[in-house]
């Protein structure tokens, strides 16, 4: 095994894959010597620059093409109740153009489930939501709303559509996943990633750690995200039985100071022509 370090700082974190070995519960690519888990990028906040204008720039649907070019795994965007960033019609376009696998974020409302299953997805992820909410602010309470979780799953499910519950890492909720017969679970990473000092992040992330290991002997596969960055994603990125990282907000932020430069150049050029 290569040293892991080596591999996934900086401007190597997505490299080519060497060789991919298909496993009935993982794809496990293999990558110099190391195992990456699969990156889903959540193209959101492009949709949230774009209606803080009301105009037509930028689209998400352009940015998902940039973003499986440079070799994300996945598309991630949630379909809110207010609207607020991802609109219907970018989920419709998403699902036309996106040639990875689109995850479609959404609470289990009536209106939510109709619009996946007409639009199928290739996965949903029930997260719960609350219009006050700056993002996601927790996991699903699947113990609580157990009747009303199963017959959402069940209905997306009937329709073709695998369903990923977002979950705070906790066992008991872990096992409630199961119950209403989750095909997967994203783990919340939002309380290891807001951690105020090292202590604190350490104690998250064992909490995750045992999340992960009572997911991993039930019959769920599992994802993780929320607040990851490119500070605090690594050790999250080493838990090998995480098979999928959902990341946006540290990406699009990224973004816009790595692309600054060059769209000030070009504006210049414009100008001074
Ligand atoms: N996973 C889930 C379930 C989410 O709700 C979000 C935020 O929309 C993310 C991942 C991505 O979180 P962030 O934008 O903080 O990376």
């Amino acid at each position: 095994m290569g040293d892991r370090e080596t591999w996934r700082w900086g401007e190597t974190l997505y490299q080519p894959c060497h060789t991919v070995t298909p496993s009935p519960r993982h794809r496990v690519i293999l990558l110099e010597g190391g195992i990456m888990a699969r990156l889903g990028v959540n193209i959101d906040h492009i949709a949230t620059v774009r209606q803080a204008r009301g105009v037509m720039y930028p689209d998400p649907v352009t940015a998902a093409g940039i973003v499986e070019l440079a070799g994300a795994d996945g598309i991630v965007c949630h379909l809110r109740e207010d609207r607020r960033h991802i609109q219907d019609r970018d989920l419709r376009l998403l699902k036309e153009v996106v040639q990875t696998r689109l995850n479609l974020e959404m609470a289990a409302t009536e209106e939510m489930i109709r619009i996946a299953l007409a639009t199928k997805p290739d996965i949903v992820t029930l997260v719960p939501e609350k219009r006050e909410e700056l993002t996601t602010e927790g996991g699903l309470d699947v113990i609580k709303s157990h009747q009303p979780l199963k017959k959402g799953v069940q209905r997306l499910q009937k329709g073709g559509i695998p369903v990923s519950l977002f979950v705070d890492p906790r066992k008991d909720q872990i096992k409630a996943s199961e119950e209403v017969g989750a095909n997967s679970i994203e783990i919340h990473t939002g309380h290891y990633s807001d951690a105020k000092n090292a202590a604190e992040a350490d104690e998250e992330l064992k909490k995750i750690l045992d999340a992960v290991a009572e997911a991993s002997h039930r019959n769920l596969q599992i994802a993780a995200g929320h607040g990851l960055n490119y500070v605090n994603v690594q050790r999250i990125a080493e838990i090998r039985e995480i098979e999928e990282l959902n990341i946006g907000h540290s990406i699009i932020a990224r973004a816009v100071l790595v692309g600054l430069d060059r769209a000030v150049r070009e504006m210049i050029a414009l100008i001074k022509k």
